[in-house]
This record gives C-alpha cells, structure tokens and sequence, in this order.
C-alpha cells in the first residue's frame, strides 16, 4: 500500500472572509477522506522561511475544524501580501532573492504537493517557486475584489458585496433623516466588481469605478435632479482606485513605503458639497470588508474549491488552479487565470443594469 500523502497548505496575500473554510474543506478531504496529512504553513511563503521550518508549522487535523473556523473570518495560519521571496525586502532597504530559501524550506517539511490559496499575485510568486522547485503546485482563488481572469467566484467577494451591501442599507435611513448626501467608499483594488454588485443591491443613486470616466457635473446633476424630484438623499458608492477629475489615484503613503488606495471618497464629498450645495459625509468601508464572518456563498465556495483541489492532487493533476465557471467546478492552468485579469465588463449585465436602473455610473459615449 501507498504511504499517505503530505500535503501542504497556505493562505498568501490579503485575508478574507472564507480562508478558514477553505482551510477546513482542505483537511476534511485530504485527512478525512484519503487518509493524508495535512501541514499548514504559516504566513503565506515566510513560514518557509523559518528555521528550523519544523517548529513554526501547524499539523492539521479534521477534529480542529469541528467548531466555529466554517463561520470565522480571517486565517488560522496566517498570511502577508508583503515579502515576495524573489524580491524579499530586508530591514536596510535593500532586497534579495531568496527564492531557494523557500523552496529549501519546503523540501525539508517533505511533502508531495501544495495548496496555494491566494488571489493573482500570490499565485504568480508561488507558480515561479513552483517551476524552479519542482513543486507539486495546486491554487483556489480568493480575494475580494473578484479580478482573477476565469472564475466568476473567488473565495471572500461574496462577503465583502455583502458587507458593503450592509453599509448602504445601514446609511440609507440616516441620510434619509439628515437630508444628506453619503459617499461610501469601498475596496476592489483596480476592479470596481464590489461596487457595482453592492450599489445596485444597495439602491445606490451614483456608483462610479474605475473602469468608467465620470464627471463631476455629471455626479452633481444626478443629485440635484434627485433633490428636484422631491428626494432628500442621495447614496454615492465610489471604488477606492476611482482617480480625482484631474486623473489622479488617491493614495496613502504606510510606514513600510508601500503606496495604498484610500481617500477618494473624502475627495468626492468635498466636490460633491461645492457643486451641490448638500451636506455630505464619508464613510470608508476599509477592511470590514475582509474580516467578517463569511457569507453562505463564500462558505460554499471555499468548500467545492478546498475538496476539488485536494481531488486534483489525487487525480496527480498540477499547475492547476480551481474556478468556478459556469455553474460548476473546472480547473484552469495557473497560467491562464494570472495573465486574465478580469474589470468589470462595460458590455455585461451589471453595467446594463445600472444604467438602465437611471443610475449615473459615469460618462458614456452618446
Ligand atoms: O486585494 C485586496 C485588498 O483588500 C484591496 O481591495 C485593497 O486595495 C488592498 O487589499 C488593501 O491591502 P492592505 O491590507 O495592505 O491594506
């Protein structure tokens, strides 16, 4: 009889809500059903990156998932979207390879494959690691801002639709009470995927992305439009990559140097109050969005994903990240879904949609 399999597993990239249940349908194939064990590596690649690499892993186990890791937010193992080990920074500035060191790292944990969960990013790091280490390599899709080319569904959009969903229906009333106008601003990277699905579900009057030119005369006569109809509010949802009127990203600069979306919604306010004349306030979702409890979809997602890649293993098939397409599971080469990042489509139903929902969603050829 065969040895049982060591696989390997990590989270890579920003957290969402959904990792742990993906985490969790991971160990209840492998361990459960095929009798392999499990290893959960620590904070994406760097767990590899310890030594000795023994001491900083996690044996999983079906019986950890018995309690309340389907419903949590967040990952047990950790992760980080900072120090991509072929370009590893160090604490004087200067950056290293050390891409061998991870892969060394692997090899000493002695396991026959990995799981890699992690959105485009992530997955292009650990196909290259994969390539020049002969690693066994299998990936499930996740982030919220839903841009991987391939898969409708990566794990942890759903939630983050919700939780933005959630915010307009909370705001609708207090802007109601107040005659005022609320901007929300969400995440999504450079994809406006979370607020085009939430604003439509959210009764959204203005919902401006990234991928759309708008105007500010054109966002300021929606308003006022409304305000002449008789409405006393008005809902505005503005992605976080959308560029002020004169082209630039809103950015802010964090304590490791990295450049991070944040402030167009403040920006928008501003604009919005000279140009309307209406009180207006600012909310800035942020990374509620990421951390809550996963929605039924995300559970569900990260449940067929986590047992079809353990499958994959199985069936000895690698290279291979799961995606959901058109109602089912399939498995697409790693390669296909980092090189098609996916915008929001300016053709596609939800565009259509808004438009034809009288929202202003931006400036479109007459
Ligand atoms: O890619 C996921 C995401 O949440 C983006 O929507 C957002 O721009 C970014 O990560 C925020 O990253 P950080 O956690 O580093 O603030």
């Amino acid at each position: 009889m065969d040895e049982p399999k060591r696989i390997g597993v990590l989270t890579s990239g920003g957290d969402c809500a959904g990792l742990n249940a993906a985490l969790r349908a991971v160990v209840l194939r492998a361990a459960g059903h095929y009798g392999w064990h499990v290893i959960g590596i620590r904070n994406g690649t760097a767990g590899l990156l310890q030594r000795p690499v023994e001491a900083d892993i996690l044996q999983l186990e079906p019986g950890l998932f018995d309690g309340t890791l389907l419903r949590r937010g967040g990952t047990i193992l950790g992760t980080t979207n900072k120090g991509n080990p072929f370009d590893y920074p160090l604490p004087d500035g200067s950056r290293v390879d050390r891409s061998d060191e991870v892969i060394e790292g692997y090899r000493r944990l002695k396991l026959d494959a990995l799981i890699g969960i992690g959105g485009d990013g992530s997955q292009a790091i650990l196909r290259r690691l994969a390539q020049q280490g002969g690693i066994d390599l299998v990936t499930i899709p996740k982030t919220i801002d839903n841009d991987l080319g391939h898969t409708e569904l990566s794990v942890g959009y759903a939630t983050a639709v919700k939780v933005a969903t959630d915010a307009l229906d909370q705001l609708q009333p207090t802007a109601a009470s107040h005659s005022r106008v609320m901007v929300l601003e969400v995440m999504g990277r450079d994809a406006g995927h979370i607020a085009i699905n939430a604003g439509i579900a959210g009764g959204a009057d203005a919902i401006l992305i990234p991928e759309i030119p708008y105007s500010l005369a054109g966002v300021a006569s929606k308003i006022v439009a409304l305000k002449e109809g008789g409405r006393n509010f008005s809902l505005v949802v503005v992605a976080e990559a959308v560029k002020t009127e004169g082209g630039e990203a809103v950015k802010q600069m964090q304590g490791s140097g990295v450049l991070t979306y944040g402030g167009i919604g403040h920006y928008l306010a501003a604009r919005i109050a000279e140009e309307t004349g209406s009180e207006t306030r600012v909310t800035v979702l942020g990374h509620l969005q990421r951390g809550g409890m996963p929605t039924d979809r995300d559970r569900l997602m990260a449940s067929i994903f986590g047992v079809r890649a353990v499958d994959l293993i199985a069936e000895g098939r690698f290279d291979r990240m799961v995606a959901w397409s058109g109602r089912t599971v399939v498995d697409i080469p790693i390669s296909e879904a980092i090189a098609g990042y996916k915008a929001v489509d300016l053709d596609g139903p939800l565009v259509h949609t808004a438009r034809g929902l009288g929202i202003y969603l931006g400036e479109f050829p007459s």
